[in-house]
């Protein structure tokens, strides 16, 4: 249990993960920030009156930009950003989202010293960067949340191909949160069964790349991106560091020096607690596999060279180690 959580944008992801996290009962009070006026007010006022019904106790304040009303957030979410439109990829929202990103950061980090920084905004991977670069605080306190989507998505195709609980089906996702992301049929389980022992290797082929476009697929079908499953799945990762859980969970942290490499944020498998990202775990992976990693490592670096030559970082960015 901790004092306060603060999710920045109060769209449908941001206003999700704000209820899922109200509803678990992990911090005394809920801070949704948006630029609207009346929104996160009416939409923190909705939510609060589901408390009876759902049975938490979880106050949720609205504020129009009043980044005072975060001070002492232990933890903070930030969705703020475009979402996407058909036929975008989440790299083209760098332009629009680096600015609101790095602006929301350092407005956070006005009334906070040293928080735990949860980033949803796209395109994930590099805006995690772009918090990191805005805060200027330690590494492992600042991570993006895609790999808990990522890995929803594909668990729940699998347990619909075998026709079982989702519930039963365990994995692990890698790399960067788009299309070039890894899923891990080595390392995905169903009740303890390699999920390769269960589903032929067509179909599994099938099932990776349905998860690969899984985002793609709701923009598609609604004209703008997912909510559900992103704003529950950032709310998962905000339960296992409130609660000092150290789940595993795939998440985009950090590295220097795992997987052999360095500076940027991706996809791995990581141990989550009350400083944030407690270890990287590092698998032992094969050569197809580890091939797979470094294309998505250098797709990520790619989009970092994008927000390096929008030169908003002059002086800490421009390096390229991989
Ligand atoms: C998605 C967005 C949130 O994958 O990136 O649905």
């Amino acid at each position: 249990m901790v004092n306060k959580i603060t999710v920045v944008g109060a769209g449908n992801v941001g206003a999700t993960c704000a209820h899922e996290v109200a509803r678990m009962d992990v911090c005394k009070e809920v801070i949704l920030v948006d630029v609207k006026d009346g929104i996160p007010q009416g939409k923190g006022l909705d939510m609060w009156q589901t408390s009876s019904l759902l049975d938490f106790n979880t106050r949720i304040v609205g504020s129009t930009n009043d980044y005072s009303l975060t001070e002492g957030s232990d933890i903070v979410v930030i969705t703020a950003g475009l979402p996407r439109k058909p036929g975008m990829s989440r790299d083209d929202l760098i332009s629009i989202n680096a600015g609101i990103v790095k602006e929301v950061t350092e407005n956070i980090m006005k009334y906070n010293e040293n928080p735990i920084i949860i980033v949803v905004s796209n395109p994930l991977d590099v805006m995690t960067y772009t918090a990191f670069l805005a805060a200027g605080i330690k590494s492992n306190r600042v991570m993006g949340m895609a790999g808990v989507l990522d890995t929803a998505r594909y668990t729940s195709f699998i347990a619909e191909a075998l026709h079982t609980s989702p519930r039963l089906v365990q994995a692990q996702l890698m790399g960067g949160h788009g299309d070039t992301m890894v899923p891990l049929p080595r390392f995905t389980t169903v009740a303890g069964i390699p999920v390769t022992e269960l589903l032929d290797e067509p179909t599994l082929n099938k099932i990776i790349e349905r998860t690969k476009n899984g985002g793609g697929e709701i923009v598609q079908l609604m004209g703008t991106s997912a909510w559900y499953a992103p704003g529950l799945s950032a709310a998962i990762m905000v339960e296992a560091i409130a609660k000092d859980t150290k789940a595993v969970l795939p998440v985009c942290a950090s590295l220097n020096g795992e997987y052999g490499l360095h500076d940027l944020h991706l996809g791995v498998p990581v141990v989550l607690g009350k400083n944030g990202v407690e270890k990287v775990i590092e698998i032992d992976l094969n050569k197809e596999e580890k091939d797979l990693l470094y294309n998505s490592a250098l797709h990520v670096k790619k989009i970092m060279k994008v927000l390096d030559d929008m030169n908003m970082f002059p002086q800490k960015y421009g390096k390229d180690t991989l």
